[in-house]
């Protein structure tokens, strides 16, 4: 499905997202402390998006590394930075020493992976001590009429773009697997689990986005 994908991706996401998805990217960074010359990587990097807003947190002394599970995708992530490091990488046994990271980010990538507490296990064992995770994904707004309007938004604008470029299958995806997903405080205890340290999180667009940040001490 991602490989199908692949090719409209950006043009969609900029869509749903109304062209906010880089503000909240930025802001994913930013709550990641990086220094220039840190040392940092993107999870199911999918087409590289997050390789910008990295790329400019470390500046040209820094190492941005990127992963993804899907061939298509990290093509064309290389577009994005062509000095980042990337590796066809499934998320739940990641290619990397342990503790070689200062921050890690992952965007709409933990709503996709079959086991969440082994993805967190696993960005935790990369970090090093001192490292902030980050995680962009859906969320299931609160509130009666938050919730009933994202809805609409979700099962019928979403499936009615999908259909429009052609990959309605995709695009129904999206709300089901969003539907499905865990709360956010589900997602704050798998950290937790993991051993994140000061997991918090906060909404963005209508609780209908959720940043999740957790902290190896
Ligand atoms: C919705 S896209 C998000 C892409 C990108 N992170 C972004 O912020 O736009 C989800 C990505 O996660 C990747 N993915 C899903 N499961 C994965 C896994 N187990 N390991 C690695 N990548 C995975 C897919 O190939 C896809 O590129």
């Amino acid at each position: 499905m991602f490989a199908q994908i692949a090719p409209t991706y950006d043009r969609m996401n900029g869509l749903m997202s109304l062209r906010l998805h880089r503000r909240w990217r930025r802001f994913a960074v930013a709550s990641l402390g990086l220094s220039p010359g840190s040392t940092v990587l993107d999870v199911c990097c999918g087409t590289g998006d997050f390789l910008v807003p990295l790329r400019k947190a470390v500046g040209p002394k820094g190492r941005v590394f990127a992963g993804d599970f899907c061939l298509p995708m990290l093509e064309l992530a290389r577009d994005k930075d062509d000095r980042a490091s990337l590796a066809l990488a499934d998320a739940g046994g990641l290619p990397y020493a342990d503790e070689s990271f200062d921050g890690v980010t992952v965007g709409w990538g933990i709503r996709n992976v079959p086991d969440v507490d082994r993805v967190h296990r696993e960005i935790f064992r990369v970090l090093r001590p001192g490292g902030v995770f980050v995680s962009l994904d859906m969320a299931r707004p609160r509130g009666r009429v938050l919730g009933a309007a994202s809805a609409w938004a979700f099962n019928r604008i979403v499936p009615a773009l999908g259909r429009w470029i052609g990959q309605a299958e995709a695009y129904r995806y999206l709300p089901e697997s969003t539907q499905r997903f865990m709360t956010r405080e589900e997602l704050a205890e798998s950290m937790a689990w993991a051993g994140f340290a000061d997991v918090a999180w906060r909404d963005l667009f209508f609780g209908n986005v959720c940043l999740h940040r957790g902290k190896k001490t």
